[in-house]
Order: C-alpha cells, then sequence, then structure tokens
C-alpha cells in the first residue's frame, strides 16, 4: 500500500517517459507531481513516437487513471490540444481517464508573454518560454489562478483581471502589450467546458487509491539539477523536481511513499544555460548528440552533451533518496573507444569526491576523470545483463559502486523491449481486483 516515485537524477530528458511507460505495465494510476508543459516525455510503442507534455506517461496503457497533480502548472489550451492530438492518433477515449487537480496552476497567455520577453532581455537562461516561471511565481504570490476557478466563469474572470493587474508593470517595462481581460476569457469558455469534467480533489483521490492497493506511480519532470531548491539554481525551472516534491505536488503523506527510482542517463546532457562541468564540444559530445538524438523533444534545440558525472549522481541520490536507478541510453555509448566517467573535482580547497554544486562557476573547479573501456556491440538486442559485453558490465558496475545505488532498470533502446530488468520494485505489489 505505497507509492513509487519516478525521478530525473540529471537535468531532465533522462528518458523519464521511457521507464513510466514501460513501468506502467505495473501500475493502476500514474500522477504527475511538478512542472507543466516545459516538460517532454517521449514514448515508444512499436514504431509510434509520442510524446507527452502535461499528459502523464501511463497514458497509452488503457485502463490506467492519469493525474495532473496540484504541484503542477497546466495551460489549457496545451492541455486540450494534447488530449485532441493522441485521440486523433487513435488514442480514444483518453479524457475519461485523465484527472486533474481543482488546485493546479494555470498558466494563461500573459505567463507566456512574460517568460517569452524575459527571455528576450539580458536575464535569460533558456527556458522553454512556456510561462512555466511566471505561472509560479503567480503561485507564490498568491494571484494565481488555479483549474478549480474554471468551475465558475465570474470567478474566473475576477482572478485573471486581479492577476493582470499585478503583472501590468512588468509587462510594460519589459515592452511588451497586455492582453485585456475579455480577450483572454473568451478562449476560455469552450476550454473550461472541456476540462471541467475532468477536474476532481486529486490529493483524495490518490490517496484513496494507495488505502485501496492500487499500485500508484508519482512521475516527475524535469530533474534534481533543476530543482527550484537543489538545482544549480538560478539556471533551474521554478518547482520542486525532486522526490520530496512528489508528496507536495500529488497531496498524499511522504509516508505513502515506499520506493524512489531515479533515472539517469549513462552519460549527460542539458538544454539551456548554467554550469555543466563534464560538457564536450568535440567529436565525443557530437557522437553523443548524433546517436542519442540529442536534440529538446519541446523545443527542438541541441542539447548540450557530456561525460557521466558521479558525484553529481551520488548528489541525487542524497537528495532524492534514490533506492534504485533506471539507466538509459547505455546503447549511445557503443562505438566509442574510451568511456571517461567524472569521479571527483578539483578546486582550489583541493581534491573532493563531493559534487561542488554552489562552486562550479569558481575558474579552478574541474572534474576529474577515470577512463574505462569502451565496447562495440550494438546492445538494443541484448535482454539480460549476462549477454552484455564484459565492458559494458563494468561500466555498469562503477556506476553503482560510485553512486552508492543499485540498477534495477537498465534501457538499451527508445522502445519498450528494448528493456532489461534487473530488480522489480512492482513485483509483490499486486493489482487491486
Ligand atoms: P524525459 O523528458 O526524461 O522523458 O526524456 P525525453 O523523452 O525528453 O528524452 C529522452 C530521449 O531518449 C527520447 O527520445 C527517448 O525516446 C530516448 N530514449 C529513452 N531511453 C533510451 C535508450 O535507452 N536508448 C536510446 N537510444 N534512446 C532512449
Ligand atoms: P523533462 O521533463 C530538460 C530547463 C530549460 C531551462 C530551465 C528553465 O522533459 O525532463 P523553464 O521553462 O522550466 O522555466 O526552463 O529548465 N528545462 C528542461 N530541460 N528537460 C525538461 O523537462 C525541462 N524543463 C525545463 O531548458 O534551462
Ligand atoms: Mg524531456
Amino acid at each position: 500500500m505505497s507509492a513509487v516515485v519516478i525521478v530525473g537524477a540529471q537535468w531532465g530528458d533522462e528518458g523519464k517517459g521511457k521507464v513510466v511507460d514501460f513501468c506502467t505495465e505495473f501500475a493502476d494510476v500514474v500522477v504527475r507531481y511538478a512542472g507543466g508543459p516545459n516538460a517532454g516525455h517521449t514514448l515508444v510503442v512499436g514504431d509510434e513516437k509520442v510524446i507527452v507534455r502535461l499528459i502523464p506517461s501511463g497514458i497509452l496503457r488503457e485502463g490506467t487513471r492519469c493525474v495532473l497533480g496540484q504541484g503542477m502548472v497546466v495551460d489549457p489550451s496545451v492541455l486540450i490540444g494534447e488530449i485532441d492530438t493522441l485521440e486523433g492518433r487513435g488514442y480514444a477515449g483518453l479524457a475519461a481517464r485523465l484527472t486533474v487537480s481543482d488546485r493546479a496552476h494555470l498558466i494563461l497567455p500573459y505567463h507566456v508573454l512574460v517568460d517569452s520577453l524575459r527571455e528576450g532581455g539580458k536575464g535569460a537562461i533558456g527556458t522553454t518560454k512556456k510561462g512555466i516561471g511566471p505561472a509560479y511565481e503567480d503561485k507564490v504570490r498568491r494571484t494565481g489562478v488555479r483549474a478549480g476557478d474554471l468551475r465558475d466563469l465570474g470567478r474566473l474572470r475576477a482572478r485573471v483581471e486581479a492577476a493582470l493587474e499585478a503583472w501590468l508593470p512588468t509587462i510594460t517595462h519589459l515592452g511588451g502589450r497586455a492582453p485585456s481581460a475579455a480577450e483572454l476569457m473568451e478562449p476560455m469558455v469552450p476550454l473550461a467546458e472541456r476540462i471541467v469534467p475532468m477536474l476532481d480533489n486529486a490529493s483524495k483521490l490518490v490517496d484513496d487509491a494507495i488505502r485501496a492497493g492500487r499500485r500508484v506511480m508519482l512521475e516527475g519532470a524535469q530533474g534534481t539539477l533543476l530543482d527550484i531548491d537543489h538545482g544549480t539554481y538560478p539556471f533551474v525551472t521554478s518547482s520542486n523536481a525532486v522526490a520530496g516534491g512528489a508528496a507536495v505536488g500529488s497531496g498524499i503523506g511522504p509516508n505513502r511513499i515506499s520506493t524512489v527510482l531515479g533515472i539517469t542517463k549513462a552519460y549527460t546532457t542539458r538544454v539551456g544555460a548554467g554550469p555543466f562541468p563534464t560538457e564536450l564540444d568535440d567529436r565525443d559530445g557530437q557522437h553523443l548528440r548524433e546517436v542519442g538524438a540529442e536534440f529538446g523533444s519541446v523545443t527542438g534545440r541541441p542539447r548540450r552533451t557530456g561525460w557521466l558525472d558521479l558525484p553529481a549522481l551520488r548528489y541525487a541520490a542524497r537528495v532524492n533518496g534514490l533506492d534504485g536507478l533506471a539507466l538509459t541510453k547505455l546503447d549511445v555509448l557503443t562505438g566509442m573507444d574510451r568511456l571517461k566517467v567524472c569521479v571527483g573535482y578539483d578546486t582550489p580547497a583541493g581534491r573532493t569526491s563531493e559534487f561542488p554544486i554552489d562552486l562550479l562557476d569558481v575558474p579552478g573547479v574541474l572534474p576529474v576523470y577515470q577512463e574505462l573501456a569502451g565496447w562495440t556491440e550494438h546492445l538494443g538486442e541484448y535482454r539480460t545483463l549476462d549477454e552484455l559485453p564484459s565492458t559494458a558490465r563494468a561500466y555498469i558496475r562503477f556506476l553503482e559502486e560510485g553512486a552508492g545505488v543499485p540498477v534495477y532498470f537498465l534501457s538499451v533502446g527508445p522502445r519498450r523491449r528494448e528493456t532489461i530488468v534487473l530488480h522489480n520494485p512492482f513485483v509483490g505489489r499486486a493489482a487491486a481486483p
């Protein structure tokens, strides 16, 4: 009677979508607990590729209830667009399996406008320009509009007017033109009609499901190093992406969570600005980008690529309390002669095995690498650990020892079947009748 958290252990895009989709075979309810349409989670079923931004990655498994938790920020037009696109691709009746927390905050056009205007100026950090930061600002400023406000259009309009008034000086200062409340409300009416039937008290729904013995999965977005508190501030997103955010963002007590599964690539990527100590600007970096198809699933931006950073992974293990890892994209390393892994950092104060997260921009703080042998075999067809080349097994062992966390799932390709299960935390968690 407990929930499993799936959390990104790096800077996002670790393959959470693939792992959640794979694990949904063992889940009855999947809850997204943070972020919004800045996320892009890729699911590959057969030869079909689906990218979800707001909808939880369990949606392609019939019979699974998918919940947008109150830790999320939801853009109503993006949500409806996503539902229509998926239904148009043959996933009929999908809206009936979706629940939207009535406490989730809405992303409205003025949030997207402010995000875009700011990104055009000096303070740009390379956001996804989806209005994430401004929507969370509204939440904390207590001027936010919540999904539950869609139930009463009069109340919705009053809240939109108050929020607009609060944003007006910022929009004017940034050289933008604020929309009027009337302009904003017109498209909201049909969107509200579609979203209101999906609204519910998600906290109670999820807690009831756990009490009834249903298997609940809490799906993170972004990653540990993009977390507002534990990431590389200020080059972060505006929510708690870490596992601690799963309890708050889904509305359950932390003691309802039994297992935390961290997702990490076999190397590292980052989109947007900010420190990335193991970043590569050479043929190895190009190999990772091209073979790993490292282009943003939301913005199409080329992802920055680099070697695996073990101190950063240990940091993620600590701040999330990771029980196990899903190691993805091991297949992408095929063909690289020598693999480097960051095992520590040189700093002006000496060598450390800690991730020096607050010193990453200090001159002289540099990663220390250990080299490991590569392999040439294509891994996509392997289904057990024993079949893997010995150098690949050595790489996994090195990672497990360095991170201090065992690998539960090994992903050797984007498809469901390209997964090796070493330990399944869902087994023994029977489905409710
Ligand atoms: P997410 O945001 O964490 O869900 O990750 P994204 O979907 O943004 O990016 C991960 C990308 O890697 C997607 O294109 C996936 O289809 C792909 N992917 C996931 N696991 C693997 C893997 O093991 N090998 C390869 N080659 N691709 C993978
Ligand atoms: P998933 O869930 C990778 C990054 C942006 C930017 C910073 C802030 O697919 O892993 P924001 O729009 O959130 O204000 O941008 O965070 N970012 C992501 N990078 N994967 C994501 O999501 C991301 N969501 C936000 O590139 O650097
Ligand atoms: Mg992504």
